[in-house]
Parts: C-alpha cells; structure tokens; sequence
C-alpha cells in the first residue's frame, strides 16, 4: 500500500499517515512547497532538505514552456534536472492554461493556448498534460483538470466538472513513469450536489490519491469550509487527501481537521519575498520602520537558519537594499514555519492532544488575519 495511516483524532476526521513514493516516504499532514520552475524559489535542495521538506511541486504547464521537454528528457526528468531526490508532485497544466494563459478554444480534447511568455499557440489536453508528467518523472502526476473559475453558475459547474470527469478518465489510461501515482481531482465549484457527484465518480476511477480543486479561487474562506465539509465524509479512507492551492496557517489546520493530508501554497514563498514573516501570532512586515533598531530574530525560538543567525534589523536592511539574502532568509524562515506546523500537528496526532493545538491555532489567526 502506498499510504497507510498510522493513527487518527477521535474528535476531528484528522489522520497521521505515511505516503511511499519512488523517491521516499512522505510523512503526512504534510505541506508541499511550490517549485514550478523547476526551483522553490531562492531555495538550493540541500536548504529544503534541511529545513524537512519531504516533496515538492512541479508545473507541467510552465516546464513544457520553459525549458521545454526536450530539455526536460535530455536531462533525465526533473529530480535529475534540479537535483532534487525526495519526492515531486506535479501539477497537471490544468489550473495554469486557464489562469495564466490567453485562452482559445476549448473541445472535449483539451484546450487550445497562447503561451503567456511569447504568445505561441499550444493545445494541452489529457494526453498531452500525462505525457509530459510522464516524462518529467514525478512521483505523483495530478489529472488533466478544468479548474472552474468562481463564481460560476451551477450549469456552468457542471459542464467544467463533466470535461474534468471526462478527462479523469482518459489520464486513468496513459503511460506512467516507473512508480508514478496519479490523482484525481474533485471540481464541482460550492455547490454540493456536484462535489458529491465528482467524488463518486473519482472513487470509482480508482486513483491513488484524490484531490479537492476549485478552491482558494477568490471565494470566501466559509465557502471552502462547506467544500470541506460536504467532500471530507465521502474521500476514500484509504487514500491521501489533497487541498490543492491551500492556504494560510489556519486553513492547513482545518483542512486537517478534516482529512486532508497534502497541502501546497505559494503563500510563504512569495509573501517572505514580499516582506511578510509569519509567526505565531501572524504576519509581520519586516520592512517597516519598527524593526530598524530590532536586534532579536523574527521569531523567538524558531529552529529555522534565519532565526538561528540573523536579527530582524538585519533582515529588514537586506529588504530594504534589495539584497538577494533577504529574500532567502524571509523564504528559509517561512518555509519552515509551513513545515513546521505540519510537523507539529503530526507530533500531536501521535501523542493524542491534536484537538487543542488545533483549537490553539485557530485562536491564533482569526479568518480576517489569513
Ligand atoms: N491548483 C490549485 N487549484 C487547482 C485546481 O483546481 N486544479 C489544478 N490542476 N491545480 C490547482
Ligand atoms: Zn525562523
């Protein structure tokens, strides 16, 4: 079996568990940061190794632009091609045709693009999306999705999860990468009846791992939850659990609470490029004024490098000059920060006190804090 579970919450639907894959076990919950360029930007693999990282994303969409699959197979795939040798998921292009690229057409085939660097017309469809992820070698390939745009309709919903259902199918059937798992994708947008549909149908495709989509696409976080909780009841058991695309400290803990396993998020990447250092009470701009003169790190007691080393005062100059190192050390310090809450929920789930951690947490960062 490729996940188990290794011990449940009696209060919540949340488990801890262990994911095998062709390159390591993953422990779970788990948080997975986002390298789409074939990089988790500003982070060399010895530093993600270091800091716990277990798996990270890759983008079919943006490696079949960039460096192109020629590229990608001379090179032997991705682990090889960025040296990293822990596990990859990638994503299927299906999220970044629709949000990043000028769309064309769209047929029961696939979708037709414009390229969102230099405007070449592209087709991606089912086929094309598993042969690339085949060839990139991930260790879990996502299905060809139609990631349905919020608000929409309930008719609108339905046709995006009919072609997402259809080519769910169709990525069922291609050739995989030695090992490679796939999962399948819940659409369905906030409307029950066809998250219900999604998964029923997902389950009987028999994927290794199933995943809820369509969410984090502007809407309110309350619609998220009900996703949750009208998709948590009907997950198979024995698979992983993915909320694509999610989220902040506090919906990480939700999403445990009810059954999600894997998480992804560009939120520490880019909002420690940005300046913001999350911490247990929020977020702090480290380039204001206030931390000039602050010579203690961004957060007491963080294990991280960056908090081990170097002061807020410093970090702050670093900003403000634009130096390189600044944007490495705010990366460092919440990348580990997402890790290590992940970490933390697990060591609860183990010792059977997950349900007032859990509580804590969502004390901690109220909805309108992020
Ligand atoms: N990343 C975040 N949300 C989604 C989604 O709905 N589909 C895919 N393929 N990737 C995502
Ligand atoms: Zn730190």
């Amino acid at each position: 079996m490729a996940f188990c579970i290794k011990c449940r919450d009696p209060h919540s639907r949340a488990r801890r568990g262990e994911l095998t894959t062709a390159h390591g076990t993953v422990q779970t919950p788990v948080f997975m940061p986002v390298g789409t360029q074939a990089t988790v930007k500003a982070m060399a693999p010895n530093e993600l190794r270091d800091m716990g990282a277990e798996i990270i994303l890759g983008n079919t969409y943006h490696l079949n632009l960039r460096p192109g699959m020629d590229i990608m197979r001379a090179a032997g795939g991705l682990h090889r091609f960025m040296a990293w040798e822990r596990a990859i998921l990638t994503d299927s292009g299906g999220f970044q045709v629709f949000s990043l690229s000028k769309l064309g057409k769209k047929t029961t085939e696939g979708v037709h693009f414009q390229s969102h660097i230099d405007g070449t017309r592209l087709f991606m469809g089912p086929v094309e999306s598993m042969a690339i992820q085949r060839d990139l070698g991930s260790d879990i390939a996502m299905v060809f999705d139609d990631c349905t745009a919020w608000p929409a309709t309930w008719d609108e919903a339905q046709r995006s999860l009919d072609l997402t259902l259809r080519w769910a199918a169709i990525c069922r059937e291609q050739p995989r990468a030695p090992g490679q798992q796939v999962f399948g994708i819940v659409q369905g947008s906030v409307f029950p009846d066809l998250r219900e549909k999604a998964v029923k149908a997902l389950c009987e495709l028999d994927f290794d791992g199933i995943a809820l989509g369509g969410v984090s696409v502007g809407e309110p976080e309350a619609e998220m939850v009900k996703v949750l909780h009208t998709c948590a009841p009907l997950l198979p058991e024995d698979k992983p659990h993915y909320l694509m695309g999610v989220g902040t400290p506090r919906q990480l803990i939700i999403g445990v609470m009810n059954g999600i396993d894997m998480f992804d998020c560009v939120l520490p990447t880019r909002m420690g490029r940005n300046g913001s250092a999350y911490v247990p009470t929020g977020t702090l701009p480290i380039k204001a004024a206030v931390y000039k003169e602050d010579f203690t790190p961004i957060q007491d007691g963080c294990g991280c490098y960056a908090c081990r080393h170097f002061t807020r005062a410093y970090i702050r100059h670093l900003l403000n000059t634009n130096e390189i190192l600044g944007a490495r050390l705010m990366t460092t310090h919440n990348l580990f920060f997402f890790l290590d809450l992940m970490r933390q929920a697990r060591e609860h789930l183990e010792k059977g006190d997950f349900q007032p951690f859990a509580e804590e947490i969502l004390r901690l960062y109220p909805e309108a804090m992020g």
